[in-house]
């Protein structure tokens, strides 16, 4: 939700911030800036829309302009016009920043501002940052400490003490005018992170900006403020205390984060699962021996084992993953699980006993809701542990523990290979649990040789693309779509539906397949498609019995069925076809075709499936 990106260095900066943003305009593309210190005076373009709009307003780039700021926005506070995009100039000139995040007392501060003389451009959170630091580092705040400090020292005290004043959540780049050879970053509650490299420094809000430059980066912790000059770096605290952070080496290559060969990300990242899985589970199940290992959760395991209560919570995707993991818990190792929406948790009065686990999913490791239900259980005295993809992310490290997904970094707006991931790190904790606690070694073993089979299930799942992609010229220009599914397969049927919602604009809903007709049957029309997952399995003589309901409703069915199941054909108007798994494994398989429709329906009627209307990957904000 917003990227920034800012760069200090011998090269010349638009290029390499223009390349930056591209790189970050998954997390945010209604406006854009770039702010270049030029000669003593801070040079701002900006402009409603994405990068290219952006790019075809910029002027020839300067090799002397080597350290520069650059914004991909997601509106929050205002529109999304050219006044509100990023990079925002303070009132005297001499500051400029770019922000990501929402600064929650915006509105008592600029009035404060306002009664000082200063005079406000825009509508966002953003410009009171900009103005709080222009207004200390012009006129100090009549302290002893503000009269001693100067120069250098001045434009970080006057960052420092504006920062103290703010409530809500920042990753920030500045500038001042004053002195072109400083960049200072300062991060609370969004991410920021400063790439390292041989004479120059890139600060963003994902290593996706950075990897090209350099693989060493620091990762800055909340509260924490970064002052960048050609000579090194040093981070200290908003309280300016000094600091020492470690460089870290960022885990994924450029290469994975390019298209290569594939029309969009999302496409890409759902042929990319046979290899996620592969990745995800490596190293972790042992076939021959019935054994998982989850190292990153080694030390929690007797707790995890003896634990009354577990709660899972996640948003969207990840919160679909979570309901999985709900039954798996109870399935196979009898633990009471709750799978609850973050958003909702958080504000809460949730039962946290002795021994409670609170398990938190995010692929981005970002989520705000995510990250503030992480606190609030660790406030309540949960064991508190992440399954998340993106290492280093907030969510990992505010976590006590937890397990990464490796699946690969995800751009594609539309989350796909981190579903399947989740699950199957879920599924991979569900088997070694039960074995402590439930079910026999022997079934055990039995399910981990399943799970190792997945990867080469889905492999045969993708070769029917060409095929969904007829079902879905068939049927997307019907405006409203049903999804349903029992057991594993309803929280499948939920994803299936948002993914189609979210990139094709198609509204559809997601249902328990029995709960149809205690009301939403009442939507059946002629020719409306309802997808129907609908595979082997202790429930599949009751879901015939709703497929049917549908048809003599005159609706149009689309069913996902196990291959080799030759009587369903005659009930379906379109069928796709999964290889055969244990139920507890199939929402692995069954997702992929929905994926599938949703991207194609997506294409046919024209929509830019990597950014969709009005979402941004990464929701950094309530
Ligand atoms: C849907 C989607 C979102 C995310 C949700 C949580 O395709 O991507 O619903 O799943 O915003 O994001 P993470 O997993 O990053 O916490």
């Amino acid at each position: 939700m917003c990227g920034i990106v800012a760069y200090l260095g011998e090269k010349c900066a638009q290029p390499i911030l223009i390349e930056g943003l591209k790189r970050l305009e998954y997390r945010g593309y209604d406006s854009a800036g770039v702010a270049l210190l030029d000669g003593g005076a801070i040079r701002i373009k900006k402009t409603s829309g994405r990068i290219n709009a952006l790019e075809a307003i910029l002027d020839e780039p300067r090799t002397e302009d080597t350290l520069g700021l650059g914004h991909t926005r997601w509106a929050t506070h205002g529109e999304p016009n050219e006044i509100n995009a990023h990079p925002h100039p303070d009132y005297t000139g001499k500051i400029a920043i770019v922000h990501n995040g929402i600064i929650e007392n915006y509105g008592t501060l600029k009035t404060w501002l306002q009664n000082e003389g200063v005079k406000f451009l825009s509508d966002t959170d953003t410009e009171v940052i900009a103005n709080l630091i222009g207004y200390f580092y012009a006129t100090g705040d009549g302290s002893e400490e503000s009269k001693q400090c100067d120069g250098q020292t001045k434009f970080e005290w006057a960052v420092q003490r504006a920062l103290r004043e703010l409530h809500g959540t920042y990753g920030l780049g500045i500038l001042c005018a004053d002195f072109p050879n400083i960049l200072i970053g300062a991060k609370k509650g969004s991410p920021l992170i400063l790439g390292v490299g041989d004479g120059e420094y890139i600060l963003a809000s994902d290593a996706a900006a950075i990897v090209e430059h350099t693989t060493q980066a620091v990762y800055l912790a909340d509260n924490e403020m970064v002052t960048i000059s050609p000579g090194g770096f040093h981070t200290k605290t908003i309280d300016n205390v000094p600091i020492t952070k470690e460089l870290s080496e960022i885990e994924f290559s450029l290469e994975q984060i390019e298209l290569g060969g594939f029309e969009h990300h999302m496409l890409k990242e759902i042929f990319e699962q046979p290899k996620a899985l592969t990745t995800c589970m490596g190293g972790r199940i042992d076939a021959q021996n019935g054994r998982i290992k989850l190292g990153g959760i080694d030390s929690y395991l007797r707790e995890l084992t003896r634990t009354k209560h577990l709660i899972l919570t996640a948003c969207g995707t990840a919160w679909h993953a979570g309901l999985v993991g709900e039954f798996l818990f109870e399935q196979l190792a009898r633990i009471p699980t709750e799978t609850e929406y973050a958003s909702e948790f958080r504000y809460r009065n949730p039962i946290i006993e002795d021994g409670t686990v609170v398990v938190c999913i995010s692929q981005s490791g970002e989520t705000a809701d995510t990250l503030a239900a992480v606190e609030q259980a660790k406030e309540r005295g949960a064991t508190v542990l992440g399954i998340v993809n993106v290492v280093g992310s907030s969510i990992a490290r505010a976590t006590d523990a937890g397990v990464y997904l490796h699946a690969g970094p995800e751009i594609g707006v539309a989350s796909t290979k981190a579903f399947t991931a989740q699950v199957a790190v879920l599924t991979m904790l569900a088997v070694e649990l039960g074995r402590r606690r439930h079910i026999s070694s022997n079934e055990a073993t039995g399910h981990i040789k399943e799970l190792a089979q997945i990867p080469d299930k889905i492999s045969r799942i993708l070769e029917q693309s060409d095929h969904i992609k007829q079902i879905a010229a068939a049927n997307a220009g019907q405006e409203n779509w049903l999804f349903l599914g029992r057991g594993f397969n309803y929280p499948v049927a939920l994803e299936g539906a948002l993914k189609l919602k979210e990139i094709s604009y198609i509204h559809a809903e997601g249902l328990p397949a029995a709960e149809m007709k205690h009301g939403p049957i009442a939507l059946i029309v002629d020719a409306m498609p309802t997808v129907f997952i609908a595979t082997a399995g202790p429930q599949y003589n009751k879901i015939m019995g709703n497929i049917a309901e549908v048809r003599a409703r005159g609706g149009k069915t689309i069913i996902i069925a196990t291959e080799g199941d030759e009587n369903i054909k005659q009930h379906a108007d379109h069928l796709i076809t999964v290889p055969d798994a244990p139920e507890i494994l199939q929402p692995m398989l069954t997702v992929l075709p929905l994926q599938l429709l949703a991207y194609h329906a997506a294409m046919l009627r024209g929509h830019d499936v990597d950014k969709p209307r009005n979402l941004a990957k990464s929701v950094t904000v309530e």
